[in-house]
């Protein structure tokens, strides 16, 4: 699945502005699905028609990632910007950035940067600033407006792998592999791409507004409790298989989704854990929201670094979540 990752992990893809992910995800799935549509929000749909007897199901893995976007430009070429969901700060010291058109740049901090990380105390937003290397205003290549990502390319560790991107690249690259793996299912399976989820899950509350969806099950990145001195306790380690959530910051799991995906686990002997996140939340909050209600869980993959350049998963983690969607969606939805 490194094959589709890589790709996945490199294209750029801030929240709203997932145009480059769509596309490889639209050629990848379009030979597998009755039916392919790009919604007004620009999530991606792709259905595959089941045999009438079975329920409709809606997965969803978000497109986007976490961003900066420019706020103001300065006479001297430096950008001001702002967050585009939770960037952790910290993070941020001298790490390049790269703009939809190519430019890159990089991230310092007004005031004497290493005084100020020595300060322990993190400066706010208005003390940051992007360097494009420019001498001045004019002629700039980017402006007010223009959205950026951290750079941080794929590598291969070999069984794991790092990128900044895995939050959801992950989830999508399951879903495709699903999506392809998948024989033969009793249900309408809409497979939703989503945008702006980590702005607040606003694709998926569209998507499943228009599906319809009787079950509705994100596939997303976890955080993971194994690195010294974690900053909550959580049960799930990296390479301990997929975990099924039973509850995040927006939602508890539907018991019978998660009944069902540890039934679908257990019968085809799949290594899985299961997940209580204190913090953060996926599309399945949205998905569970939406009309009269869905029933709603979520199969997460172990990643630990989340929000960071360095995100990184366990390439069994990611094999044991397809087989495990696969193992799911051909079983009949219990009665
Ligand atoms: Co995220
Ligand atoms: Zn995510």
């Amino acid at each position: 699945m490194k094959e589709l990752l890589q790709p996945l992990c490199d294209a750029f893809g801030p929240a709203g502005f997932e145009d480059e992910v769509r596309e490889l995800i639209r050629e990848w799935i379009e030979p597998h699905c009755d039916e392919v549509r790009i919604d007004t929000m620009g999530n991606l749909v792709g259905l595959r028609r089941g045999n009438g007897k079975g329920r409709r199901i809606m997965l969803a893995a978000h497109m986007d990632e976490i961003g900066l976007i420019i706020t103001q430009v300065e006479d001297s070429g430096l950008l001001r910007f702002s967050q585009i969901g939770v960037v952790p700060l910290k993070t941020l010291l001298g790490m390049r950035v790269r703009f939809a058109n190519g430019t890159l740049g990089v991230i310092s901090l007004e005031g004497g940067a290493e005084v100020e990380i020595l300060s322990r105390e993190l400066p706010d937003m208005g003390k940051w600033f992007v360097d494009v290397g420019a001498r001045e205003r004019e002629g700039l290549p980017v402006g007010v407006g223009d959205v950026a990502t951290l750079f941080r390319p794929f590598a291969d560790l070999g069984e794991r792998v790092v990128a900044g991107g895995l939050d959801d690249r992950a989830g999508c690259a399951v879903l495709v592999e699903t999506l392809r793996r998948l024989e033969s299912s009793p249900h309408d399976i809409y497979f939703a791409f989503t945008v702006q989820e980590e702005v607040g899950s606003r694709g998926a509350t569209t998507a499943a507004y228009m599906i319809e969806p009787d079950i509705g099950i994100a596939v997303d990145v976890t955080s993971t409790g194994d690195t010294p001195r974690p900053k909550q306790p959580m049960a799930v380690r990296l390479g301990a298989g997929p975990a099924i959530k039973v509850a995040d910051r927006g939602l508890i799991s539907h018991p019978r989704v998660r009944e069902a995906l540890v039934q679908a686990a257990e019968a085809e002997q799949i290594p899985y854990q299961l997940e209580v996140l204190p913090l953060g939340s996926t599309d399945a909050q949205a998905m569970q929201r939406a009309r009269g209600g869905v029933l709603a869980g979520a199969v997460s993959v172990p990643c630990r670094y989340i929000h960071t350049p360095g995100e990184m998963i366990d390439m069994h983690d990611l094999e044991g979540a397809v087989r495990l969607l696969t193992a799911f969606l051909a079983r009949p939805w219990p009665a």
